[in-house]
């Protein structure tokens, strides 16, 4: 190796994730949560603030809104009437609580990966204390993490930026879903339908089969929708599809194929 190759290598580019975790609810969620959210939305709903109406598969609101990603959520739960669902990073638990409150017949739990995410969550949602516990979901899989039909993920992938993290955060995903796994993630932020499209062709997915739809929310937000068994949404074959009329940051998009690019997926070995 030449020396200035040796030089480049020891100097060789470290990927991190957007956020120091450990840290991460007195850095900035708490005082985001607050100023950004909480300020324009409703983020923990009352008895009587949510309905989801079965027929439409729309949720509306009483008095103040929630976030166009929060409704999603909630709408991608009512339209698939899930029999438990999990949130993987769930930080404050909000959407989790919201889910018990609109679909009190449907088991809800969340994980985070940070202590002081789930003492917020447990703090903000005493009655759901033990719904709520750490998993990391880019180490390898554990058999004691929960399964569910649904399992889904806010703003959290899109932040995972570390090797191959999210990578193995998706593959976690599908072995914890027994039928769907949603992503209402920031969709510049990697490429979710190649990266996910690899992954199950890889075989780094547990599941036999799998089918990657467009999910749009009554309010504007878009996520993707993975399922085992075929459903009447938009079928995505492309990112390119997915960011339709989505806005563009060529930095995201670049960060998104280096991130790509990393993914060995192998071949059969026989
Ligand atoms: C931007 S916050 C979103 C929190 C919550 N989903 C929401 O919508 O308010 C990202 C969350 O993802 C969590 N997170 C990041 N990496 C994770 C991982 N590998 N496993 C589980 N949670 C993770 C963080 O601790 C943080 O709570």
């Amino acid at each position: 190796m030449s020396l200035l190759k040796r030089l480049n290598y020891k100097n060789r580019k470290y990927y991190d994730d957007d956020f120091d975790w450990e840290n991460y609810t007195d850095d900035s969620y708490h005082r985001r949560l607050k100023n950004d959210i909480e300020s324009k939305f409703l983020t923990i709903a009352g008895p009587d603030d949510l309905t989801f109406d079965r027929s439409t598969g729309i949720l509306s609101t009483k008095d103040r809104g929630i976030h166009p990603n929060h409704s999603a959520i909630l709408e991608v739960i009512g339209q698939l009437q899930p029999e438990t669902v999990h949130e993987i990073g769930c930080g404050a638990g909000d959407h989790v609580a919201n889910a018990n409150i609109v679909f009190p017949d449907i088991q809800t739990s969340g994980s985070d990966r940070g202590d002081s995410q789930i003492a917020l969550a447990q703090k903000r949602h005493p009655d759901l204390s033990d719904t709520f516990g750490v998993l990391d979901a880019t180490m390898p899989y554990s058999r004691f993490w929960p399964r569910a039909d649904l399992v889904y993920s806010q703003a959290v992938i899109m932040h995972v930026h570390t090797a191959v993290s999210h990578f193995v955060a998706l593959s976690n995903m599908f072995a914890m879903a027994n039928k769907y796994v949603f992503l209402m993630e920031n969709l510049q932020c990697h490429n979710f339908v190649s990266d996910i499209q690899n992954l199950h062709d890889g075989g780094h997915t547990s599941w036999e089969t799998m089918y990657i739809y467009q999910f749009d929310g009554s309010t504007g937000a878009r996520g993707v929708l993975l399922s085992k068994e075929k459903l009447n949404y938009p079928a995505l074959t492309s990112d390119a599809e997915l960011r339709k009329g989505l806005k563009f940051s060529k930095r995201r998009i670049k960060r998104s194929e280096q991130d790509s690019e990393r993914g060995i997926f192998g071949t059969k070995i026989c």
